[in-house]
């Protein structure tokens, strides 16, 4: 089936339900806010998992539910038709959510191993939840920062590898928020190198993954590159339906490990109270992954001209800005210094064009003056939200609006 058979285009109004993006994050720049933020998508979701999930409402009746082979066997399934990689369906436990599975290792995996708070690098810009969970374990975090990153991102390997020395645990992103980098075979080669000379877990967030675009590399996972890492129980290999088919509300991923991390994992998630999923995650994911690649090659499409739409449109509208080229996500990161030097400045135009952007010091300190936008909607409000906001940043330069310092 082609995108034209899909619907990518109809309005879909998430007011008044309880979204953390519109209800909490939008409402305070009023009810004509478009936002741009949150990485939530602006479509319904594939139709094999909207009828799972009114099959499953309709029965009535929400107990506790429990997670069987079949959960295991669809994500293994997704794997190996997706990415080309063959996962045991044995080597999958289930967690609501990634962050969450980040708690377990550094508040209870990582300390109960070596006696001692967790040490964790990661890759700046970052997505923050992550590193907040670490902060509030104790854990030591060591932020390599990434070179180029409105063009194509670098990791500066020498950085990264110093940095590996001192540390338990590398938390890693591919694809890349908010770069958009598919990381290439050779920078996974690399890593895998600095990993095994320092004995360093990874995990392996490759939530992005199933967004790749014609442009760039292809996506390989891991520990597809490094069989000898993941057999060894090195690599945390985290996937989740909730980006690809917008069920993050619904609660279901699918970590693959090897050996004794996964008794670690499940005893943690015990400990952690994490008994059952959400009674709609089960049915969500395996709709997802065994009926719905014809919808989502359809999204590929779809956001592939978004992005570049909203490329073009910026590169007329904010000429001096640098915007990357993703070879992955739904994500555009953008340079904007020339025009917003300030947080406050970037604060000031959300505030008078109603258009709420992820502002870039979420992703780390040095990012002030960066944006992040998600491409992930309709593309005719997509586009009217860029240029309101463009233009604001460009009113906001030339001093026609104030930022509030
Ligand atoms: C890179 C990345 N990892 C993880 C998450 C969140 O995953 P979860 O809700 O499963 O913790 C997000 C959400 O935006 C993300 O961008």
């Amino acid at each position: 089936m082609t995108e034209a058979e899909f619907d990518f285009h109809s309005p879909l109004s998430r007011w008044d339900t309880h979204s953390a993006k519109w209800d909490l994050l939008a409402a305070p720049l009023g009810r004509k806010t478009l936002a741009l933020s949150v990485a939530d998508m602006e479509f319904r979701t594939a139709p094999a998992v909207i009828e799972a999930v009114e099959t499953a409402a309709k029965l009535g009746s929400y107990g506790y539910t429990e997670v069987f082979d079949d959960f295991r066997q669809s994500a293994a399934n997704w794997q190996h038709r997706r990415h080309g990689w063959t996962p045991d369906p044995h080597d999958c436990v289930f967690f609501p959510r990634i962050v969450q599975c980040v708690a377990a290792l550094v508040h209870l995996i990582i300390p109960h191993r070596t006696g001692r708070p967790a040490r964790v690098v990661t890759l700046t810009p970052a997505y923050h939840p992550f590193l907040e969970v670490c902060e509030y374990a104790g854990a030591s975090i060591e932020s390599v920062e990434l070179l180029d990153t409105t063009s194509k991102a670098r990791i500066d390997f020498e950085a990264l590898e110093s940095a590996m020395t001192r540390a338990d645990l590398f938390l890693f992103t591919h694809p890349h928020n908010p770069s958009g980098r598919v990381w290439s075979q050779k920078e996974l080669e690399k890593i895998s190198a600095i990993a095994r000379a320092h004995d360093i877990l990874i995990l392996s967030d490759d939530i992005h993954a199933d967004f790749t675009r014609s442009n760039g590399v292809p996506y390989l996972p891991l520990a597809r590159i490094s069989p000898d890492l993941w057999q060894e129980g090195r690599i945390l290999h985290c996937t989740s339906p909730s980006k690809t088919f917008t069920i993050a509300g619904l609660e279901a991923s699918a970590i693959f490990a090897r050996g004794q991390i996964i008794d670690e994992l499940e005893k943690a998630k015990r400990q952690l109270g994490l008994h059952n999923p959400n009674y709609f995650a089960i049915p969500a994911a395996i709709a997802a992954w065994n009926y719905s690649d014809q919808w989502v090659d359809a999204l590929q499409d779809r956001i592939d001209t978004n992005i570049r739409a909203t490329r073009d449109l910026l590169a007329t509208e904010l000429p001096e800005a640098h915007v990357t080229d993703p070879e992955g996500t739904y994500l555009l990161w953008v340079d904007a210094r020339p025009y917003a030097p300030t947080a406050a400045h970037l604060e000031q135009a959300c505030r008078s064009s109603r258009v709420l952007v992820t502002p870039g010091q979420e992703f780390g300190t040095n990012f002030e003056g960066f944006f992040r936008i998600n491409t992930a909607m309709p593309l005719d409000p997509l586009l009217q939200a860029v240029r309101h906001f463009s233009r604001a940043l460009i009113r906001v330069r030339n001093g026609r609006i104030h930022a509030s310092f």
